[in-house]
């Protein structure tokens, strides 16, 4: 049997409510998880919360709570984002769960018996903002360092340290080798040149006490807990420990945001081969989203609430929207406008309009019973499937959708073409009309099948208005007359009302 197919997104910090852009990778990676599942594959699907660190102990400290209560609050919130956008993962990681936790320390324990880390002091500039260590290089030409650090100030301390130095020329020549690594390829590009023009620092793992008690302590120097980094990219292998039956190990993808690439695919790499464990198959990096041109900010006022979206306009049109409008690499901007306008153009006149006048006409000229196999419009469905399942193996998914289009218009245009609703009027026409009337149902179940990963709710809908008891979730039923001649289908209903806005 081949190994399932494991799938993880970044780890969100819990210092505050999800936006769009935590939204955006989370569909991203559960479109990837049905997707391969669709492909016929086993797929174990993480996603979960980044709880430790200086971010979330000062934004607990802000809300007088203690961090574990304020975790724990936010948590729930965050579960109940997570069903909102009906994500299919398989498990949810909290870095505050014991599991975890042990498997860290567990790790530490390890690496530090194997002299990965030495112990050092180190006087610098501090970003607490940052978490971060700022070095020369980080000031602006008048040798201040930019606001967006906020306060910075000196500070001395003791540390334990991770030793990068040996571990990058086999890096380079690995991401070298697997040019599928770091994907898309000019990320790979950015990490291979930042990697051959610098010298790797040594990462420092730990954080002293009097500084941060908000994280895990180091199993060897009760003096310390585990920098935030260390203890977080840790989840991906510590939650497939947690499930030892399954063999998970390594990863699949890790979907992740243009941020944290170099934790990804520099420090993850090497932390892993230190534990002498094989590398994730890929890092698949996607680009960050706008709103009115301008950075996504709270204070500004400038947010997509997710929620509020999907409230007004359903989950599908808003999982249609991020994946259609943006491809997974570079950076894409929200308008509302825009957003109307593809759920105008391509949901309510597109797909909507073809499913509901293909199974009203049925209903209405043949009450509902599927005539006699056609195959008119099959090579454009076979066409739209089968580049469906190559682009589904590598993850393009707006390129999956724009081909599912294809056949959405080629379908509608059928329709225009041969206009069944004047064949209707002539009975010499029957047997047209029911070529006619048999390519659009079938076209319509078709398109349930491609479009499952992506608008499951819709492809539900489609199925069940088609008087299917099956789902729509295989692939391989996107093949050509699935529908039987003599079944009666179901009630058509509009997938996408019409707004007046
Ligand atoms: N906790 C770390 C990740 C640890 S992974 C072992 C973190 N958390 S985060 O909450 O700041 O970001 C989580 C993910 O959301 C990141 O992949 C980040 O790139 C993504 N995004 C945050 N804002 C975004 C946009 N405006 N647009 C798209 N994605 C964005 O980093």
């Amino acid at each position: 049997m081949s190994k399932r197919f494991y799938i993880t997104t970044a780890i969100d910090y819990v210092n505050g409510q999800p936006h769009l852009g935590h939204a955006y990778e989370k569909i991203i990676a559960d479109v990837i998880a049905r997707a391969r599942r669709s492909l016929g594959q086993e797929v174990f699907f993480l996603t979960g919360l980044d709880e430790h660190g200086q971010k979330v102990q000062q934004a607990a400290q802000a809300e007088k709570k203690n961090p574990q209560e304020y975790c724990d609050a936010l948590a729930a919130d965050w579960q109940a984002f997570v069903k909102k956008l009906e994500l299919t993962n398989d498990d949810f990681v909290r870095t505050t769960q014991p599991r975890h936790k042990e498997f860290v320390q567990a790790t530490l324990a390890k690496l530090r018996a194997a002299g990965q880390f030495y112990k050092a002091s180190y006087t610098g500039f501090y970003s607490a903002k940052e978490e971060t260590f700022l070095t020369e290089k980080d000031r602006l030409p008048d040798g201040t360092f930019d606001a967006s650090y906020g306060e910075v100030v000196e500070l001395k301390e003791d540390n334990y340290y991770f030793k990068l130095g040996a571990h990058q020329p086999w890096l380079i020549d690995y991401i070298e080798a697997n040019p599928d690594f770091i994907a898309p390829s000019y990320r790979r590009n950015e990490v291979l040149g930042f990697l051959k023009n610098n010298t790797l620092e040594d990462l420092c793992i730990s954080r002293p006490l009097a500084r941060l008690n908000w994280g895990i302590p180091l199993p060897f120097d009760p003096e310390f807990v585990t920098y935030v980094w260390f203890d977080a990219l840790v989840n991906y292998a510590s939650i497939a420990h947690a499930h030892p039956e399954l063999g998970l190990w390594p990863a699949d993808i890790h979907v992740i945001g243009k941020d944290i690439v170099k934790f990804h695919a520099v420090y993850w790499p090497i932390m892993l081969k230190a534990m002498e464990l094989p590398l994730p198959k890929q890092v698949l990096v996607h680009g960050w989203w706008q709103k009115d041109g301008a950075k996504i900010s709270k204070s500004t006022g400038n947010v997509v609430d997710p929620m509020a979206v999907i409230n007004e306009w359903g989950l599908d049109a808003f999982r249609f929207y991020v994946l259609r409008e943006l491809d997974i690499g570079p950076d894409g901007n929200w308008t509302d406008a825009g957003f109307r306008s593809r759920y105008q153009a391509e949901l309510a006149n597109g797909l909507g309009n073809l499913v509901n006048r293909s199974l009203s006409m049925l209903k209405r000229y043949r009450n509902g019973v599927v005539p006699a196999r056609s195959n008119e419009l099959a090579a454009d469905a076979a066409k739209a499937a089968d580049e469906t399942r190559a682009l589904f193996k590598q993850s393009q998914l707006q390129s999956a959708l724009q081909s599912i289009w294809g056949l959405v218009n080629r379908a509608n245009k059928y329709v225009d073409e041969t206009a069944p609703f004047k064949l209707a009027k002539d009975p010499a026409q029957a047997q047209r009309l029911d070529e006619v009337l048999y390519n659009l149902a079938e076209s319509c179940r078709v398109l349930a099948v491609l479009l499952n990963p992506f608008l499951p709710g819709t492809s539900a809908k489609i199925y069940a208005q088609l008087g299917l008891t099956s789902t729509p979730d295989k692939l391989a039923d996107a093949t050509w007359g699935g529908l039987q001649a003599g079944h009666a289908i179901g009630e058509p209903a509009p997938l996408f009302p019409r707004k007046d806005v």
